[in-house]
């Protein structure tokens, strides 16, 4: 099918009837802006983790892993400035009392505006363009002014005053994380400038509208890597990693056209410049997956000045404070791409229809299934030993009920690349077909070959 006749619904639906995606704690009628990954959908998300961790970490000599805590001490907040400036731009309706987000709505309209405005500046556009401004509940036009609501979700870990007033907070970024571990890393490491950091892990916005499916949620995974480098070589090495970031999406099985970048108008005050990897979601249309930051010497700076710790970095003698390259990805919006890229209703024959998941087979969430052609006569002893072989090297699974075309048609359906079918023949000569989703087609292969050949395909 077309990529423009995917219905971001049907793809939904689709998610949570094969057990990709559920919507969390749906017993008790669900809980906005969190989703929770179902057997399939775990494999996919862990394969993408995978597929991020080896190009950005082990495929490069100079970039080393961390995993920090999601709680840390609210003094990084304090310095980073989440908690003084990390806020959306929020208006009140003065009939029904509905919030909305003033940026978006103006963005709606072909207004340039962002969270990252001033509140003076957000104001000013939001004055010259309510009359085009309704609200949604109640069709009113009567709004509040816009004032920033912060983001960071506070939670009362190891607060035990009564009146709450010692709050954590629970990480908006992960990236902090690697800014207050940068010494630790440069002691243990002793790595050569440029070098850089990276990890995966939750992150929590207190998101005014969560919405769009996994795209904009309160809890969320992200995929950070900050790369140091000398002051004055940050905007090579940016180039550098612009560009890898984009090839990473293409092997992850993202066909290009899908993709474009897009570049900020509107800066934070210590960017020095900022790219989106954009990704043509059904429905939503070009919209963010990951971002691309020169954040310069801000943060270093800032944690040096508040914790009273050198952070700058001794290059033979010569001190700075480096500069950072950042690469940021969101794991739920990946996943969104790469799923809505995978789904396909196929005409097989006329009036034949399947629906088959795409996904590159080192991405699948399941890579291989071992199919006995029969329960009976040794058949299916048979094809539980090829799965013991296969299993630890590859995601396996073995399926013995119903026909074998329907069986087939049921691993399309998940987007299984590889199904393996032992049958009468294979009892005598050692061989099995090997089935191949996408051109459906079916080759024997000799059971010793069968690791060589499934390796060399995924
Ligand atoms: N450290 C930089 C940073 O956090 P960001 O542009 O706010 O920058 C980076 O977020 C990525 O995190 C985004 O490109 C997106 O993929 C993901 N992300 C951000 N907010 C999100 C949300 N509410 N829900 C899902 N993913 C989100």
């Amino acid at each position: 099918m077309k990529h423009s006749d995917k219905k971001m619904d049907t793809i939904i639906a689709y998610a949570k009837r094969k057990g990709f995606v559920f919507p969390s704690s749906e017993i008790y009628d669900g809980f906005a802006g969190a989703y929770d990954y179902g057997p399939l959908g775990v494999e996919l998300a862990n394969a993408i983790k995978r597929h991020w961790w080896k190009d950005v970490v082990l495929k490069k000599h100079n970039v080393y892993g961390l995993d920090a805590a999601i709680v840390m001490n609210p003094k990084v907040w304090v310095a980073s400035g989440h908690v003084g400036g990390f806020s959306d731009p929020l208006a009140d309706c003065r009939v029904c009392q509905s919030r909305i987000r003033v940026d978006k709505e103006l963005e709606k309209l072909g207004v340039s505006a962002d969270e990252k405005m001033s509140e003076e500046e957000i104001n000013r556009l939001f004055d010259e363009n309510r009359d085009k401004i309704t609200c949604a509940s109640c069709g009113s036009q009567d709004f509040t002014s816009a004032r920033p609501i912060n983001l960071l979700v506070q939670s009362n870990m190891g607060d035990f005053s009564t009146d709450g007033s010692s709050p954590v907070y629970l990480r908006g970024e992960t990236a902090q994380g690697i800014y207050v571990n940068f010494k630790n890393v440069v002691d243990t490491v002793n790595p050569k400038i440029p070098f850089g950091i990276a990890q995966t892990g939750k992150a929590f916005r207190n998101e005014i509208s969560p919405r769009q499916f996994l795209f904009r949620t309160r809890e969320f995974e992200q995929m950070e890597m900050q790369y140091f480098t000398k002051p004055g070589e940050d905007k090579d090495a940016y180039e550098v990693w612009k560009q890898d970031r984009w090839d990473s999406f293409v092997s992850m099985g993202i066909n290009p056209e899908n993709l474009r970048w897009n570049q900020h108008d509107n800066l934070v005050f210590y960017a020095a410049d900022a790219w989106d990897i954009e990704y043509q979601y059904p429905d939503y249309g070009f919209d963010e997956v990951e971002g691309l930051h020169m954040r310069t010497n801000y943060d270093l700076t800032q944690h040096s000045e508040h914790s009273g710790k050198d952070l700058s970095f001794n290059d033979n003698g010569d001190k700075f404070i480096p500069h950072v390259v950042e690469a940021s990805i969101g794991v739920g919006r990946a996943f969104l791409a790469v799923l809505s890229e995978a789904y396909d209703e196929e005409e097989i024959a006329e009036g034949d229809t399947r629906v088959v998941l795409h996904f590159a087979p080192h991405i699948a969430p399941i890579q291989v299934a071992v199919l006995p052609l029969m329960k009976k006569d040794g058949l299916a002893e048979g094809a539980q030993e090829i799965f013991a072989g296969l299993a630890g090297n590859f995601r396996t699974t073995y399926d013995e009920s119903g026909s074998v075309g329907k069986r087939y048609r049921r691993q399309d359906e998940v987007g299984t690349p590889f199904c393996i079918t032992f049958d009468y023949d294979s009892k005598e000569d050692d061989t099995v077909t090997v089935r191949e989703r996408d051109s459906m087609k079916q080759e024997r292969v000799a059971v010793s070959e069968l690791q060589n050949y499934l390796q060399e395909k995924i």
